[in-house]
C-alpha cells in the first residue's frame, strides 16, 4: 500500500521549499538534525481534485487549522479552494495565501466581539453560529453579515467526536436563524460536523436527516437558506489503529451517502442549495510525513519482570504527533527493511510519560539493528502536526516544514 494516496504520476525532480527556518537549533533531542515535516504538494493537489470529482459541484473550503503552512495554503488557493478559518489570524494567513475574502468564512462558533469585528474589517462576511448570544454579537460587530447555524451531531463513529461543545438542536436553530433575520443578518445556511476521522456512513446519514428536517422547519418560518455546509470529518486513509492494524475507513460508502444526501436536500429545498465542504485531515494527512530519527532502542525489565524493548524517536506527542493516542502512524526505517524485526513500544523523546505511541501499550515491529541517529519516516502525519506542537517543552522546537513537488518527495511503505 502507498500510505501517500494519490501521488502524481509525474516524475519531476522534486523542488524543495522551506517554510520555516530549518537551521534553528534544537528541533529535536540531541545534536542538530534534519528532522522536519515534509509535504508533497502534488499529492495534496491530487487529493483536492479527486474530492471535487467525487463530489462535483461542491465548494471545498480547506479547514486551515489542519495545516497552517503557507505553501500548502497557496497551492490550494491556486486550485480554487476556499478556507474555513477559526480566528482573525487564520483569516490573515488565508488572505496572504491568495484567497479572496468571499472565499473565506469564519467557521468557529466561539468568537469574541473583538474577533468578529476584526474578521469583518478583513472582509469576511460569512460567520458560523450556534447561539442567540453569538448572533447578537455578529449583528453588532459585523452588521448585515451572512450566518450559518451549526447543528449538533452525536460524534459517534468518529475518532474525535466534536460533539457537546458545538452546535444546537433543530428547534434552537430555527430560533437562531429567525433572530438573525430580525437582527438584519442574512440567515444564509446550516452546517454540521460529524466528528473528525469519521469512520461510518451512518453518521453522515444522521446528519443529513437532521439537516433535512431543519430545512423544512425553516421553510415553515419563511427562511430559505442558500447553502448547506457539510463540515469536515472525511477520513485520512493511511492511519493504523493502536494495535497497528489499518483503520480502513469506508470512504466510498461515505461519498455515496454524501452524494445521495445532497441530492435529497436539494429536492426538498425551496431554492437551489450550494454545498460547502470543510475537509482538513482528508486533504493533507496522507501527503505529509515526519522525518525524525532514532534516539535509542533499549531493553529493560518491565514491571512484570519480563524484558521490554522501547524505541525512543526524536518526534512525539509534543512536537506534532499529538493525535498518537488515537491513531498509530506507519513507520518506515530506510535501509533496515530486511533486518530482523522485534517488538518494541515506540515513544517520543520527552520526559513526559504520556509521550508514547498508542498510549505506550501496544508494541510495534521494529528492526533490531536500529542505532541512534538512524532516520525514520512517520507516515500519514500531515494533518494537525504543524499546529499541535509545543513551543520549547524540554527544549524541543516545532518541526520545520518542507514542501516538495514530485513523487520522490515522500517515502512509500
Ligand atoms: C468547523 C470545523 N470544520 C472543519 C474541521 C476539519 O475537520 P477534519 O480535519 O476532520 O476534516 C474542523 C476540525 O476541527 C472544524 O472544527
Amino acid at each position: 500500500m502507498s500510505a501517500l494516496k494519490g501521488r502524481g504520476e509525474r516524475r519531476d525532480k522534486p523542488q524543495i521549499t522551506r517554510t520555516r527556518d530549518t537551521t534553528l537549533p534544537g528541533t529535536s533531542v540531541g545534536a542538530p538534525t534534519t528532522d522536519h515535516i515534509r509535504y508533497d504538494l502534488t499529492g495534496i493537489e491530487h487529493q483536492y481534485d479527486t474530492l471535487l470529482s467525487e463530489l462535483p459541484g461542491t465548494d471545498v473550503c480547506f479547514a486551515l487549522k489542519a495545516c497552517p503552512v503557507d505553501e500548502v495554503l497557496r497551492c490550494l488557493a491556486d486550485r480554487g479552494a476556499g478556507f474555513d478559518t477559526a480566528s482573525p489570524a487564520e483569516i490573515r494567513q488565508a488572505l496572504q495565501a491568495g484567497a479572496r475574502p468571499h472565499r473565506i468564512h469564519y467557521g468557529n462558533t466561539i468568537k469574541s466581539d473583538h474577533d468578529i469585528a476584526a474578521a469583518h474589517r478583513l472582509g469576511v462576511r460569512t460567520f458560523a453560529t450556534d447561539s442567540l448570544e453569538d448572533v447578537t454579537a455578529i449583528a453588532e460587530n459585523a452588521p448585515g453579515a451572512r450566518v450559518f447555524c451549526r447543528l449538533a451531531t452525536s460524534g459517534q463513529g468518529a475518532l474525535w467526536g466534536l460533539n457537546r461543545k458545538f452546535g444546537c438542536d433543530p428547534e434552537d436553530a430555527v430560533r437562531i436563524m429567525a433572530a438573525a433575520r430580525s437582527a438584519g443578518l442574512v440567515p444564509a445556511g446550516l452546517s454540521v460536523h460529524v466528528g473528525s476521522q469519521q469512520m461510518t456512513g451512518e453518521a453522515w446519514q444522521q446528519a443529513l436527516d437532521t439537516l433535512a428536517g431543519t430545512l423544512l422547519a425553516l421553510a415553515g418560518r419563511g427562511i430559505v437558506p442558500d447553502h448547506v455546509n457539510l463540515g469536515g470529518g472525511l477520513p485520512a486513509l493511511g492511519y493504523l489503529d493502536r494495535r497497528g492494524t489499518p483503520l480502513d475507513p469506508p470512504l466510498d460508502k461515505i461519498l455515496t451517502v454524501l452524494r445521495e444526501g445532497m441530492e435529497h436536500l436539494n429536492g426538498l429545498a425551496a431554492a437551489p442549495l450550494r454545498f460547502v465542504l470543510e475537509p482538513g485531515r482528508h486533504l493533507v494527512a496522507d501527503h505529509g510525513a515526519v522525518r525524525a530519527h532514532v534516539v535509542r532502542l533499549t531493553e529493560r525489565t518491565g514491571p512484570d519482570g519480563r524484558p521490554a524493548r522501547w524505541l525512543y524517536l526524536s518526534a512525539g506527542k509534543f512536537n506534532g504527533l499529538y493525535e498518537m493516542d488515537q491513531v498509530t502512524h506507519p513507520l518506515v526505517f530506510p535501509g533496515r527493511e530486511t533486518d530482523e524485526h522485534v517488538p518494541a513500544i515506540v515513544a517520543g523523546p520527552t520526559c513526559d510519560g504520556d509521550d508514547a505511541y498508542g498510549g505506550g501499550r501496544h508494541p510495534a515491529s521494529v528492526p533490531r539493528t536500529l542505532a541512534s541517529g538512524d532516520p525514520v519516516w512517520i507516515l500519514s502525519a500531515g494533518a494537525y502536526a504543524p499546529s499541535y506542537t509545543t513551543q520549547g517543552f524540554n527544549g524541543i522546537r516545532p518541526l520545520p516544514c518542507v514542501c516538495v513537488r514530485g513523487p520522490e518527495g515522500l517515502p512509500l511503505t
